[in-house]
């Protein structure tokens, strides 16, 4: 039977899925994202251009299908800022491109909303990308959301209802809203219109009929698993499952659909927004891993902080996702280091553990590292594993041995070329 694989962040985001869900696309029939929504900023380089997407899956530069499937939440705005964008570069969208009916609509309101939660909470602030997403998924939850495919039905009137509600709830009224807002909406209801160009589905029927036809899938995640919702870092998390588990609400999959769990990761960590961060470096060595690494949020602009990579949230990432095969990127932001540290274990209250604490955010946890020498050569030309100089070679073994599962495919820079799949 056809099966789909998923790829999925194992850390806090950005570990690279946008760049290798590009390269791993041609082996694959289709591409669907099942969950976030342009809180999501996947980059992709390749022929000397470099793209963001945010909620357009990153198999959209390959000859495939690609869904935006019913556990994503849509901002039409963004998203036709996005499309339009590609279109330009002679992409033809409407083609290619399918919506789920399904996905839930980010309103204009919701970003209101998702500015004054932030601000309610004062010191203890998220760190939103401030897009809506937490807003929007709470509407889906508590079940007064708008979905995509309300847009072939009395849209207006749903639209107004939910509008009132949510300026209740901001204690605002419609002659309150100022005019950047009030354009805002104006251009947000013309995104409407252009979202009516798109090929709307019942996803999960096209997707399991693909399935049924031999066909195959690549699922795409959005964010990391320890910003997941509910085995997070919460409550410094976004508002989705971020899991494996994610495909299969986020598509309508059954569990027994999916073949290889791809986890990939940092060779070191990185986290953008508030919340715990065992691994977190405050000192020059953090700053260099931010520099090297180009360390500013894809979406946001925001410094990433950053920090040496990290086994014991690693671990309870692979459990959660059942991760098949691993992921290694950004191994050459690590070059010219003369060690490096890996974090096996944490010490908290005195007691040493490899669980990650159910209390992070507010708990002391020291991190216990293993040093291990740096390789101290440019990785970015290697295009094979032959060429891998010992050292890495070591960090790979260390890394493969403590998480239980093989590293098969190795980032040595942002560009497509730069991937290197090991032969195991
Ligand atoms: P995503 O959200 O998981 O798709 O990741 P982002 O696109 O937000 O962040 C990853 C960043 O690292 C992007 O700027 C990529 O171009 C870049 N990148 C990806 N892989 C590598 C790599 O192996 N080495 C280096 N130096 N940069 C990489
Ligand atoms: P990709 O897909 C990194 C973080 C935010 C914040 C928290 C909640 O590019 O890896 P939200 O706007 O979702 O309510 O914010 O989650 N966050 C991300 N961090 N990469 C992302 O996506 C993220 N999407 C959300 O910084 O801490
Ligand atoms: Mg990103």
């Amino acid at each position: 039977m056809a099966k789909c694989d998923i790829l999925l962040g194992l850390q806090w985001g950005d570990e690279g899925k946008g760049k290798v869900v590009d390269v791993l696309t041609p082996r694959y029939d289709a591409v669907a994202r099942f969950q976030g929504g342009p809180n999501a900023g996947h980059t992709l380089e390749f022929d000397g251009i470099k793209v963001v997407l945010r909620s357009i899956p990153s198999g959209i530069f390959r000859n495939n299908l690609n869904i935006i499937g019913n556990g994503v939440v849509l901002d039409p705005l963004l998203f036709r800022t996005e499309a339009e964008e590609l279109e330009k570069s002679g992409i033809d969208l409407p083609s290619k491109l399918r919506i789920s009916r399904k996905a839930h609509l980010i309103l204009p309101t919701h970003r209101l909303l998702d500015a004054a939660g932030e601000k309610a909470k004062g010191n203890a602030k998220i760190g939103t990308t401030g897009k809506g997403i937490g807003p929007t998924y709470t509407d889906k939850i508590s079940r007064n959301g708008l979905r995509v495919g309300d847009i072939e039905l009395d849209f207006e009137a749903r639209y107004q209802a939910a509008k009132e509600k949510h300026l209740a709830t901001l204690g605002l009224t419609d002659e309150q809203l100022s005019e950047e807002q009030r354009k805002l909406e104006a251009d947000w209801l013309d995104a409407i219109r252009y979202l009516k160009k798109y090929t709307l589905i019942d996803s999960e029927y096209e997707i399991n009929e693909l399935l049924n036809r031999g066909e195959t899938l690549l699922c795409e995640g959005a964010q990391g698993t320890m910003l997941d919702v509910d085995f997070g870092s919460y409550p410094f998390v976004t508002s989705s499952n971020t899991i494996a588990a994610g495909a299969c609400t986020g598509l309508g999959l059954a569990p027994h659909r999916i073949g290889d769990v791809y986890g990939i990761f940092k060779a070191y960590c990185t986290r953008v927004g508030a919340g715990p961060f065992p691994t977190e470096l405050f000192d020059e060595t953090g700053e260099l891993i931010g520099k090297l690494g180009h360390e500013f949020g894809a979406v946001t602009g925001r410094k990433r902080r950053c920090g040496w990579i990290d086994l014991v949230a690693l671990k309870y990432a692979v459990m959660i996702n059942g991760v098949t095969r691993l992921i290694m990127m950004k191994s050459d932001v690590l070059d010219t280091f003369e060690t490096i540290k890996v974090c096996t274990k944490y010490k908290v209250d005195g007691e040493l553990t490899d669980r990650f604490p159910f209390d992070a955010a507010t708990r002391k946890i020291e991190p216990v590292y293993t040093e291990l020498p740096g390789w101290k050569s440019d990785l970015t030309k290697v295009r094979s594993e032959e060429e891998f100089p010992e050292n890495f070679r070591n960090y790979i073994a260390f890394i493969e041995k403590q998480l239980g599962v093989p590293v098969t495919i190795i980032s040595v820079g942002p560009d497509r070329e730069q991937t290197i799949e090991l032969k195991k």
